[in-house]
């Protein structure tokens, strides 16, 4: 039986989760989840109601919540990381900031997503740090955002961390993929894919028995692009996601023989989503409102009635890859799964130091990645202009370089030239005081 601790406690998506771990302890059975957090009150809210439903579902699991590094990460075997350096506070200025510019305001892509880099490096190599100091074997299960940063990061400054780069947007993607080819389960497909993290592509897509289930695929996507009679319940649910899976449509006529993350839109299409864009309410608003309310008084009513009967908290069934990825670890299952590794020549045609999401087989030794051959001149233009920025973030992290950063937004696709990028900066520094390194 597993200890794991969940560094992340007061998320938004931690009950959801623990939810999932539960229902799935035939597979990855727990001995103790820990909580971790940097903000008491925060977890707390979450912490007093996963109590009473783990104490509902599976008595025999010990439950802790703490802000104390030492009580958390000693005798772990994995941590679960989804921190939020700056939580949704911090969220909307990254939406915000580069809307006024003019500018793609999103979360993680973009100059947001630079921001939100600058904010988050440190606070993930501190997880490793304390991973490292109290439980030496564990290994680290990391969603935290921006991931393609944070994973540039981990390489560079923790070439020897026990750290697995995941994120769920493919996942979000195959199971609509799997939906539209009438599949019970994404995992009846296997896919060749390559790409950045937020900004890659599936090339070849088949069921167990080798079928091709591509021109299914793009029958439906050339019109609809991702977009199904999406249910009301699970992740991505909101008018705003779905229109993001719509515009999946456009994303996809660019290349026509590859389905696209959806993240692509950001930068093929800037111009739309700025236009399109609230700067009054963002994403960041929305989550606010809708989800961080939502989760937040559920949970205090949880916690006061001292029964989990009633909530309408969901299962975050979506988050079973955390349990394959563990799982894999753990019982070596030598599952095929998309992470975010060192391309090390697994893309033959781009720089083998770059963080790049491709299928990798895992076991208990880690992943390990599956070549994806030469790719085209498009992507892979695209794709080093996007790798140079992440690499520039982290060099400006390191050093506390002003210039690099400032490049890192100069070559940003999203922002059209060096002095709106110049304007972005000096706001963007100001705003994040609190949480960069000093330029
Ligand atoms: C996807 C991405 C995540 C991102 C999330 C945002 O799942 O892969 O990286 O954090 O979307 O969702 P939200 O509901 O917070 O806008
Ligand atoms: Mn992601």
């Amino acid at each position: 039986k597993h200890s794991i601790v969940i560094a992340g406690g007061g998320s938004t998506f931690t009950p959801g989760i623990i939810m999932m771990l539960l229902d799935n302890l035939d597979k990855f059975p727990i001995k103790e989840i820990k909580f971790y957090d940097n903000d008491e009150e925060r977890q707390n809210t979450v912490a007093d109601a996963c109590r009473v439903i783990i104490k509902e579902k599976a008595p025999e699991i010990k439950f802790l919540a703490t802000v104390d590094p030492e009580e958390a990460f000693s005798n772990i075997d994995f941590v679960m990381a989804h921190i939020r350096v700056g939580k949704y506070a911090m969220r909307e200025k990254d939406e915000k900031i580069p809307l006024e510019h003019g500018v793609v305001g999103q979360e993680t892509c973009g100059p947001g997503g630079i921001a939100y880099g600058m904010r988050s490096i440190g606070g993930v190599l501190e997880l490793i740090e304390h991973m490292e100091t109290f439980s030496p074997n564990a290994w680290m299960l990391n969603y935290s955002n921006p991931a393609a940063i944070v994973a540039e990061a981990t390489r560079r400054l923790k070439p020897n961390a026990k750290v697995l780069n995941i994120c769920d947007m493919p996942i979000s993607i195959e199971n609509l993929m799997a939906s539209i080819l009438e599949l019970n389960s994404r995992k009846e497909m296997i896919v060749k894919y390559y790409g950045l993290n937020h900004f890659g592509w599936w090339t070849d897509i088949r069921d167990r028995e080798g079928n091709d289930l591509m021109p299914k695929l793009k029958n439906h996507v050339k019109d609809k692009g991702y977009a199904i009679e999406f249910s009301e319940s699970g992740q991505h649910v909101d008018d705003s996601w779905k229109s993001t899976f719509t515009k999946v449509k456009d994303v996809y006529a660019l290349d026509p023989e590859t389905m696209p993350n959806t993240y692509l839109k950001y930068y093929f299409y800037p111009q739309d989503e700025v236009e399109k864009a609230n700067a009054e309410y963002t994403r960041a608003n929305e989550v606010m409102d809708g989800r961080e309310k939502h989760v937040f008084g559920e949970c205090n009513r949880i916690a006061q009635a001292n029964t989990s009967e009633g909530s309408t908290l969901e299962i975050d069934e979506h988050a079973s890859y955390i349990v394959d990825l563990a799982r894999a670890i753990a019982y070596n299952t030598q599952e095929r799964m998309l992470l975010i590794v060192e391309n090390n020549g697994a893309i033959e045609n781009f720089d083998p130091t770059a963080m790049v999401e491709v299928p990798c087989i895992v076991g208990s030794q880690g992943p390990e990645p599956l070549t994806q051959g030469q790719i085209p001149r498009f992507q892979k233009s695209l794709m080093e202009q996007q790798v140079g920025v992440e690499k520039l973030v982290v060099e400006a992290w390191e050093e506390g370089s002003y210039q690099k950063l400032w490049q890192a937004l100069t070559l940003s696709k999203t922002v059209p030239n060096a002095r709106v990028a110049k304007e972005l900066l000096d706001d963007l520094i100001e705003a994040n005081q609190e949480y960069w390194p000093t330029l």
